[in-house]
C-alpha cells in the first residue's frame, strides 16, 4: 500500500502528468484539495472514497490514510501544482513515516511555469536574471530569518511570489528601495483555469491595476525585469561556433 502525493497542476485539467492520471483512475481512495485541485482532473477515477481535504484537519487526513493502509488500499492525495512548494506535505510524510506507510510523489506543474506560459516568456534571461526565486508573503506563516523579501530583493532575480496578492501594497513597498519603480510586474489570476486573467504593470503602479481587477487569492506575482524589454543576449547553447557535445564541430 502507498500513498501517491500527486501534482495536479495549476488548473487545467490536461496539465496533469499521464503517471499521476493513470494513479487516480487507479487508487480505491482519493484525498484531494478541493480548494485548488479541479473535480475534472479526477474524471474516470474509480475510487470508491473521494475526500475533500480542504474540510479537514491534519490529524483527520492522516487518519485516512491510516483507514487507507490497514485495508491495504493505495491512495492519491493529490495536491495543486508541484507538491513540493507549499503543498503542507512535509507535515503528512512525517506522519506517514512515524506510521510506517509507504508514500512516493508524482510531480506536477507549477503556478509558476502555468503564468510564465501564460505571458508568453522566459524567466531566465541570459544577463538579466539567470536566478528565479519562488517565494510566498509570510503572513500566517512567517518568513523564516534572512527570507524577508527584502533580503531576497537584494539579488535583483526574477521573484515568483506565491500566497501575497492581498498584500500587494505592502510587497511593493518591500520590493522599491530594490528594484525601482520601473520594474515590470505582472499579476496572474487562475493561470489555466477557464476564468484566468493577468494584469501586467510595473512597480509603481500595479496596485492599482490589480484593484481594478479585483484579484483576491489563487494569483501569482512575477516580479522582474525579464518581464519587460531589457536587451539580453543570446545563450550559448544555440549560438555558431559554440561546440558541445552535441554539435561537436559546431
Ligand atoms: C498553496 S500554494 C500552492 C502552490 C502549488 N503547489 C504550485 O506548485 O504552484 C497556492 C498559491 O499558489 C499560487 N497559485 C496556485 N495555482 C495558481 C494558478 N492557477 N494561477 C496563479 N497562481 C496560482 C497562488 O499564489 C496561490 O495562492
Amino acid at each position: 500500500m502507498t500513498v501517491y502525493f500527486i501534482g495536479a497542476g495549476p488548473g487545467d485539467p490536461e496539465l496533469i502528468t499521464v503517471k499521476g492520471q493513470r494513479l487516480i483512475r487507479q487508487c480505491p481512495v482519493i484525498i484531494y484539495a478541493g480548494s485548488l485541485v479541479p473535480a475534472a482532473v479526477l474524471e474516470g477515477h474509480q475510487a470508491e472514497t473521494v475526500i475533500n481535504s480542504a474540510e479537514l484537519h491534519l490529524e483527520q487526513i492522516i487518519a485516512a490514510m491510516h483507514q487507507a493502509h490497514q485495508q491495504g488500499l493505495d491512495v492519491a492525495r493529490v495536491h495543486s501544482g508541484d507538491p513540493s512548494l507549499y503543498g503542507a506535505i512535509g507535515e503528512q510524510i512525517r506522519h506517514l513515516q512515524a506510521l510506517g506507510i509507504d508514500y512516493q510523489i508524482i510531480p506536477g506543474v507549477t503556478a509558476t511555469a502555468a503564468s510564465a506560459a501564460l505571458l508568453g516568456c522566459e524567466l531566465t534571461l541570459p544577463q538579466v536574471a539567470q536566478t528565479v526565486i519562488l517565494t510566498r508573503y509570510g503572513d500566517s506563516s512567517p518568513m523564516p530569518p534572512g527570507e524577508q523579501l527584502g533580503d531576497l530583493a537584494r539579488h535583483s532575480s526574477t521573484l515568483a511570489i506565491h500566497l501575497g496578492v492581498k498584500h500587494l501594497s505592502r510587497i511593493v513597498d518591500e520590493l522599491l528601495p530594490h528594484y525601482g519603480a520601473h520594474c515590470p510586474v505582472a499579476v496572474v489570476h487562475r493561470a489555466t483555469w477557464p476564468d484566468q486573467d493577468w494584469v501586467r504593470g510595473t512597480l509603481g503602479n500595479i496596485v492599482e491595476r490589480v484593484a481594478a481587477k479585483d484579484f483576491r487569492r489563487t494569483a501569482l506575482i512575477l516580479v522582474g525585469h525579464v518581464l519587460g524589454d531589457t536587451p539580453f543576449a543570446e545563450s550559448a547553447l544555440y549560438r555558431a561556433g559554440h561546440a558541445h557535445l552535441y554539435r561537436p564541430g559546431n
